[in-house]
């Protein structure tokens, strides 16, 4: 049976992973903490990803930088231009909502179900807008044996929204806002009544000194990844590194987000695992070929995603930003459908141009061996660690199903798992016994120690947050020295000499 939305927001609250806890004051809507179990498994992913790519590679450096930076920074970056939605909010019940995002929700939710190929290509339309009417009046023409009519219907009606907008580019917002009170109703109470759409931009700000006033205004980051760009040279210099290389950041990021939602798939704060990997201009395709491949990996080997819930994008040549010779998305399968999970972006030399004309600084390199001086291109793999916490749990979620009724088993990598091992007395007596294992295997490992309940109940709650082992503790260790051990995903049991507990364990979880 499929994981839904509902069943890992349960699970995620029944055993502390992610809910929210200032509710004592009614909560603040779309804000998430992590709790025991969820702490330790985002900081499991964020060190395996960090091992991944910085410390088994000679090519990468980290880095962890401020969250303020000089405000002229998005300035130049163009954020504080450009980093906006279209916000409406709907006369009648005075809802706020993004309006691309409710374009795009009227055809997905529609009572007819769509194609997945529709879909698709509505997603992408919608994010194009008009730019390539042509090509989408080809891709209709195409399609037109495989849609169903309801496809075509609305593919239709798209399409004369687009070459209404085309025909008005100066006044889009206008005419948008035409095509929604005709065609889009307010999901909250279905009235076709929207204010006109404003440009809403998605950056927090705030004020550095006490007593507010323009100058001192400065920014939430929206993303990590400018301040590497910022201090290329400075990282270049400390890091005696040569091109290619690349510098590595974890940390918060925070973006004023419309429509936040789906749990902690978009939220206003959260974390991003970025890479700046800087190359000689000519290269960066290769590199961003080797780039995909790498992320691709790490996603389904070290993080266990399921390789069927995880696809390639490419951005076609419409799609592109203007700036960029490749961009492709990794899009995992969501409940409730396919969605950027992570991107990879050949950004060419584009922020490093930006900033070092803006600033006046020298930004190139200067490649000694072949005695030339360039500005590099930068490839940038970036994914959000919040939005890869969903991921790795919708992936582990499982069902399984017995006499009893249904339980759930999370079959998260065991290197990942927040409980590697949880040590079970049999009687509370055994505690002595339990405890001097306790001490000997938490200095390696997160261990649980719980003495509550039968064993076979505690089995099954440490297979709800995948710890995957299970140690039980009982008159054999008084008598033999030895322990019983259970695994989470075979259900079989090895007993193992309590002195080679630790070679043991260090064979399973290596
Ligand atoms: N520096 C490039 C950049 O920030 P992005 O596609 O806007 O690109 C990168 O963001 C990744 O950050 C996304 O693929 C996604 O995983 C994550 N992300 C972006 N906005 C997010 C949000 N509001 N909540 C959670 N994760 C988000």
């Amino acid at each position: 049976m499929a994981v839904e939305m509902k069943d890992i927001v349960e699970l995620a609250k029944a055993r502390w992973f992610v809910f929210q806890w200032s509710e004592i004051y009614g909560w603040l809507a779309n804000t998430w903490d992590y709790g025991p179990y969820g702490s330790i498994l985002k900081e499991n992913i964020k060190n395996a990803w960090i091992k991944n790519f910085v410390q088994e590679r000679t090519d990468m450096v980290l880095l962890d930088a401020a969250i303020f930076m000089n405000p002229q920074t998005w300035v130049t970056s163009g954020h504080v231009w450009w980093f906006s939605d279209p916000l409406t909010d709907c006369k009648k019940c005075k809802t706020r909502h993004r309006a691309d995002k409710l374009i795009e929700d009227r055809s997905i939710n529609s009572q007819n179900p769509l194609s997945e190929e529709f879909t698709s290509w509505l997603a992408k339309f919608i994010k194009d807008n008009t730019k390539n009417i042509d090509i989408q009046k080809k891709a209709i023409e195409i399609n037109k044996n495989k849609w169903s009519e309801t496809d075509m219907k609305i593919a239709n009606e798209y399409l004369e929204y687009a070459e209404l907008i085309e025909k008005n580019k100066d006044n889009k917002n206008t005419v948008v806002h035409l095509f929604m009170n005709k065609s889009i109703p307010c999901p909250d109470c279905w009235a076709k009544d929207w204010t006109e759409i404003r440009n809403f931009n998605l950056m927090f700000e705030t004020f550095q000194w006490v007593i507010k006033n323009e100058g001192d205004l400065i920014y939430l980051r929206p993303e990590t990844a400018q301040w590497i760009f910022v201090n290329f040279a400075n990282a270049l210099r400390t890091s005696r590194k040569k091109v290619p290389f690349g510098i590595a950041q974890v940390g918060k990021a925070f973006r004023n987000e419309i429509t936040p939602g789906n749990f902690i798939f978009r939220t206003r704060e959260f974390e991003q695992m970025e890479i700046e990997f800087f190359c000689e201009p000519g290269t960066d395709l290769a590199w961003h070929a080797k780039w995909k491949e790498d992320c691709m990996n790490f996603l389904t080997d070290t993080i266990w995603l399921n390789k069927e819930s995880l696809r390639f994008r490419d951005h076609s040549v419409d799609e592109l930003s203007h700036y960029s010779n490749a961009t492709t998305d990794i899009e995992f399968k969501y409940p409730f459908g396919w969605w950027e999970l992570q991107w990879v972006a050949d950004r060419t030399d584009f922020d490093l141009k930006a900033h070092m004309t803006e600033s006046k600084q020298d930004l190139s390199y200067f490649d000694t061996v072949n005695n030339k001086k360039y500005i590099p291109y930068v490839i940038e793999p970036s994914i959000g660690l919040t939005r890869l916490v969903l991921a790795t749990l919708l992936s582990a979620y499982d069902k399984v199903e017995t006499e009893e009724g249904s339980r759930i088993v999370l079959r998260i990598k065991p290197s990942l798992a927040p409980i590697k091992i949880a040590i079970l007395p049999i009687v509370k007596k055994l505690w002595d016994e339990a405890m001097k294992i306790f001490k000997t295997l938490s200095k390696t490992w997160n261990c649980e120690y719980d003495e509550t309940g039968n064993v076979g109940k505690r089995y099954f709650r440490f297979d709800e947050i995948g710890t995957p082992y299970c140690l039980v503790v009982d008159d054999a260790t008084v008598n033999n020295s030895t322990v019983t051990v259970r695994d989470r995903d075979t259900g079989l049991q090895d007993v193992v000499k309590v002195a080679e507990l630790e070679e043991y364990f260090r064979k399973k979880l290596c």
